[in-house]
């Protein structure tokens, strides 16, 4: 667990306080309108009364509260590791909650055949290898139960720099050497997978592939798997 918080803080820019405001802040803007009209189409039908949902690098819980509210008759779980999202957490239903383990070895097998459903929403990424939790995830689902995977995909440097430095600035602007590293070393954290590597992974631990979506101008990826029945 250290070793992993000490990843997530790393990779976070050392600065957890600054990683949750920015992820708090922009989750409004990942959840609309758009957003829940795909999960009542693409996941929401997997769904029946009494199965537990699930959310992985929860945060500090914001998609567990909105689910554990349009759910009042399912139990939704949260996972993080990081003490800095979870002593942040929101106020959650009684039907909701967070917990705290390491998705890069999972513990919580007490939702063992029990989900439904499952996020992993800019998780991906942050991970050394997603592949232990992909098949700890599979013995958690159901039968005909989906996982929706929604993060950052590889990219040309040139894509990645001009979203932050538009219109060239990159090259035209001073920029302090401690923003341009850190920048570069979050290209290659950013630019860990292609989305046919996660669907590589996900096929391997026998998923069936349902969505795979390019997002924002192909920098995101947005996959639906299921468990086969
Ligand atoms: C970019 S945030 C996304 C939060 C939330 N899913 C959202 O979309 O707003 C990624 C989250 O994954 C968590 N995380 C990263 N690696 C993890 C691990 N190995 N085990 C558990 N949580 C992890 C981080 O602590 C962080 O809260």
């Amino acid at each position: 667990m250290k070793e992993t918080q000490a990843q997530i803080l790393k990779h976070h820019g050392g600065d957890g306080e600054f990683a949750r405001k920015m992820v708090t802040q922009s989750y409004a803007r990942r959840h609309d309108e758009d957003f829940w009209q795909f999960w009542n189409d693409s996941m929401a039908p997997a769904i029946a009364e009494g199965d537990s949902l699930l959310d992985l690098g929860a945060g500090v819980g914001q998609f567990v509260n909105d689910l554990a509210q349009r759910y009042p008759n399912n139990k939704v779980v949260g996972i993080d590791a990081a003490d800095y999202m979870l002593a942040a957490q929101e106020v959650l239903p009684e039907n909701g909650r967070l917990i705290k383990d390491d998705l890069n070895a999972p513990e919580a097998n007490i939702l063992a055949g029990s989900v439904a459903a499952v996020m992993a929403n800019m998780l991906v990424h942050e991970l050394p290898q997603p592949i232990t939790m992909f098949k700890a995830v599979y013995q958690w689902m159901k039968p005909g139960a989906r996982f929706c995977i929604i993060d950052l995909v590889r990219q040309p440097l040139e894509a990645y720099l001009e979203h932050k430095y538009p219109d060239g600035a990159v090259f035209e602007k001073a920029i302090e050497r401690a923003e341009i590293e850190s920048v570069f070393e979050h290209f290659l954290e950013h630019n860990r997978y292609h989305a046919d590597d996660i669907l590589y992974m996900l096929q391997g631990v026998g998923f069936k592939v349902l969505e795979n979506t390019p997002q924002r101008g192909g920098r995101f990826v947005r996959i639906v798997v299921e468990k086969p029945c």
